[in-house]
């Protein structure tokens, strides 16, 4: 049922965003030359659901599944025009600000007979979970709403052997800094290069704080007895705490995270875990 809600709540955004659109797409500016007669687009039945036996789809909805870390996912919508006469698509609405098309030139005009594609992307920077899209396509005829589902897999974790773990642990013991450099840096380091805010927190933090087999001596991050802020999660990040495995990450204390990093991760944890002293107020 959720899924639905967030459905209609993709159509009434759509809708919001409609007004403004339609003013630019019906000036004459925007009319093309078609062969000899001079096209005017026809914007009667703009607001109707399209009847059935004019496109015929290869889907209205369609699903898939990202990576954690994907920036974008991308669909492709493949239709015919099953109708006797021409039809004309003369707008998308794509619902929010995170989707795009990718389409020929507007209006589209489609002969009997021949057939379109065109691309749906959504960006999916700062997004988890299940994700619904509503876009919506209007043509002379009525207009045709998409649907989009996006299911954003868990990070993958890197894993270890006993025996690496355990050495691992041995040596961060006597040198917690020791996870920036050599062999270690290959699951400790890369993954988060070049990375802020949630992602950056899935590569470098996750693996020891959400790591399945982790040592005791990690806490977990989303029971912290202690009331939590900004500057808490920025102090935490940037310096660790000297005699602990919980190393320095700023640079200037020989860490691999720059203060645009630093700041981008205590601001996605400030806003996703609720200091606790916030939840009895
Ligand atoms: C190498 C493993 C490791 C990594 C990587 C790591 N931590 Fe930690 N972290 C620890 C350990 C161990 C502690 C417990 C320190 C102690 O003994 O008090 C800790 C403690 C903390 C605390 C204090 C929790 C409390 O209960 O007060 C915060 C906050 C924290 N880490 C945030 C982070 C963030 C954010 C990242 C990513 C930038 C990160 N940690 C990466 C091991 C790690
Ligand atoms: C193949 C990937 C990989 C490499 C290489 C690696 N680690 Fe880890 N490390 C992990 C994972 C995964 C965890 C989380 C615990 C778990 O689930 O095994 C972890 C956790 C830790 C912890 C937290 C304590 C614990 O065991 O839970 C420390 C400290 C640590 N690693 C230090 C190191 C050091 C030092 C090196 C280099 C000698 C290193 N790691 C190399 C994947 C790696």
């Amino acid at each position: 049922m959720r899924g639905w809600q967030a459905v209609i709540c993709g159509i009434t955004s759509v809708v919001l965003a409609g007004g403004g659109l339609f003013a630019g797409d019906n000036t004459p500016a925007n009319a093309v030359a078609t062969g000899p007669a001079v096209y005017v687009p026809d914007t009667a039945h703009q607001n109707d659901p399209l009847p059935d036996g004019v496109l015929a789809w290869d889907g209205l909805t369609k699903e898939t599944n990202a990576a954690a870390d994907a920036e974008a996912a991308r669909f492709t919508f493949n239709f015919t025009n099953v109708s006797p006469g021409q039809v004309v698509i003369l707008s998308v609405y794509p619902g929010c600000s995170c989707t795009t098309f990718q389409l020929p030139p507007l209006p589209w005009i489609l002969p009997p007979g021949s057939t379109g594609q065109f691309g749906v992307t959504v960006n999916l920077a700062g997004k988890t979970g299940l994700l619904f899209k509503a876009p919506k396509i209007t043509t002379d005829r009525g207009f045709k709403q998409l649907m989009l589902k996006i299911t954003i897999l868990p990070p993958v974790m890197p894993t270890e052997s006993e025996a690496d773990r355990a050495h691992a642990l041995e040596i961060a013991k006597a040198d917690r800094q020791v996870v920036f450099r050599g062999d270690c840096m290959a699951c400790h380091v890369k993954p988060g290069e070049g990375k802020y805010g949630k992602s950056l927190y899935d590569t470098v933090c996750a693996i020891c704080h959400e790591g399945e087999h982790r040592s005791s001596l990690v806490p977990d991050l989303h029971n912290i007895i202690t009331p939590t802020n900004l500057s808490f999660w920025q102090t935490w990040i940037a310096h660790g705490k000297a005699g602990s495995l919980m190393p320095a990450f700023s640079t200037s204390d020989g860490g691999p995270l720059s203060d645009i990093q630093i700041t981008s991760l205590a601001q996605y944890l400030a806003l996703t875990i609720p200091s606790q002293l916030n939840k009895y107020k």
